[in-house]
């Protein structure tokens, strides 16, 4: 509600950027989903209205084309998914959702869970629609505070230790079917970035002529990057002259780019251009969930970076708290065992791993959640950003988006290959012998809490 009542009639039902929905779509299609998967499908009643399904069914209708369906004005909007709303609480109050249910989308309330990160999700591209749009500011919320003092005495760095650890899960009762089933995956030493990339870092980028310069991008990426004239961030420009000092449009308003706030708006082309730029590479998936979950004292992977603990307000910048990222270096007490900070929350981040199923993936309920974006078109995102709600923020939960896409909260942090003589092994946990990326760092014997820590 706070994303469409201060939004008037005719900006509602307007379609902003080609790219996305009109807010008026997305708030009725919040409700069809909750109609058809948790009234009619899980509650077995006949429903509200049926008749809505096609207009809101994402597959049937390309975004472009939603402005011009016969769709429920933002008033009938509303009223439905009011009348949904109250219909859902009658179904789970006498709906058993023990997890002993054999109707596997009541099983542990899965479908509540399911409709609570879907409405969630929306919510956040309906932000990314806020920021699309032009006019006046309508969105209000808190400046973020400034970054901790020990935040300019992190390493640049950390060494994140060879060997097994367990990827996905198959207990977190309401984990999507892409984040399934849990496997071993192997993964040799890495050094990742301690936070992710500043715009201060980015603009450097910028000033060396890494958007002018062909050997920083991918063939793919060079011919996007020159066919769509990128020449910075979306939403910056040069404030005054064509040299002046970078400024950024946030939600309506217009302010100097914050130097210490990770980078946004970046497709994954120029993430992993200025990847190459700075002699690194953009982490895997694999990696960037060692990173987030894997905890070297107990050899055991966990649900966050912090432990197995549900976010709070002390460990990421979740749930549109601030309308922006914070600093680099802030939440200390949301850093992973090697003192990674901000894996989860602030920017999403771009992996270099293209959407794929993990062995054993099942579809569920439906394909069109995941298993039809599965392939190279569309790459991996980790981690949530600071519009994303703690119900859709996961150690293992993942995000897609195609290459070239900078309307989403997308940023990124670096990495290079460790194996190969670094040397650096000797803080690593379960004894530190050698450097082959072996079993030695993923032994979980215990060997010290702080291994890993470069
Ligand atoms: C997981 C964010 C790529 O928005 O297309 C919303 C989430 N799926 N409704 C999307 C989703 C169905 C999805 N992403
Ligand atoms: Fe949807």
């Amino acid at each position: 509600m706070s994303l469409t009542d201060p939004v008037s009639e005719a900006d509602l039902v307007a379609q902003h950027s080609k790219l996305m929905s009109p807010l008026a779509w997305d708030l009725a299609h919040i409700g069809n989903q909750e109609e058809l998967w948790l009234i009619r499908q899980a509650g077995r009643r006949p429903g509200l209205r049926p008749d809505l399904d096609p207009l809101y069914d994402a597959f049937q209708h390309p975004r472009a084309d939603r402005p011009s369906l016969p769709l429920l004005s933002p008033a009938e909007a509303r009223d439905y998914i009011a009348a949904v709303r109250t219909e859902t609480w009658e179904v789970l109050e006498s709906a058993d959702t023990s997890p002993a249910q054999a109707d596997p989308l009541l099983a542990g309330a899965f479908v509540f869970g399911m409709l609570a990160q879907h409405e969630q999700q929306h919510d956040e591209t309906m932000l990314a629609t806020h920021q699309l749009r032009e006019g006046p500011p309508v969105l209000q919320a808190p400046t973020p505070p400034a970054a901790p003092a020990d935040a300019v005495w992190l390493p640049r760095e950390v060494l994140i230790p060879g060997g097994p650890f367990i990827m996905g899960t198959s207990t977190e009762p309401w984990a999507l079917d892409n984040e399934r089933p849990h496997h071993e995956v192997d993964v040799a030493p890495f050094f990742l970035d301690t936070v992710p990339v500043s715009n201060v870092a980015y603009q450097e980028f910028i000033q060396d002529g890494g958007y002018q310069d062909a050997r920083w991008w991918t063939p793919e990426g060079w011919e996007h990057v020159r066919s769509a004239g990128l020449e910075a961030p979306l939403f910056w420009s040069r404030d005054g002259s064509p040299d002046g000092p970078w400024v950024r449009r946030r939600f309506g308003h217009v302010e100097p780019v914050p130097a210490d706030e990770p980078v946004m708006h970046v497709c994954w082309y120029e993430a992993d251009a200025y990847a190459r730029w700075a002699g690194r590479r953009l982490p895997t998936e694999q990696e960037w969930e060692k990173a987030a979950r894997y905890d070297p004292a107990s050899g055991r992977t966990r649900r966050y970076p912090w432990g197995d603990a549900d976010p709070g307000a002390e460990h990421a910048n979740l749930g549109s708290r601030y309308l922006q990222p914070t600093p680099v270096g802030s939440y200390p007490a949301g850093a992973a065992p090697s003192g990674v900070r901000q894996l989860i929350g602030d920017v999403w981040e771009w992996t270099s791993s293209d959407f794929a199923p993990y062995p054993g993936f099942t579809a569920f309920p439906y394909k069109e959640y995941s298993e039809v974006f599965f392939g190279p078109e569309y790459k991996v995102l980790r981690g949530g950003a600071f519009g994303v709600d703690a119900v859709v923020s996961r150690g293992t939960f993942r995000n897609w988006d195609y290459p070239i896409r900078r309307q989403i909260f997308a940023g990124f942090r670096t990495a290079r290959d460790a194996s190969g003589g670094e040397g650096s092994w000797a803080g690593g946990s379960g004894g530190g012998a050698g450097g082959t990326g072996g079993g030695a760092g993923g032994s979980g014997q215990g060997g010290g809490a702080d291994g890993g820590r470069a």
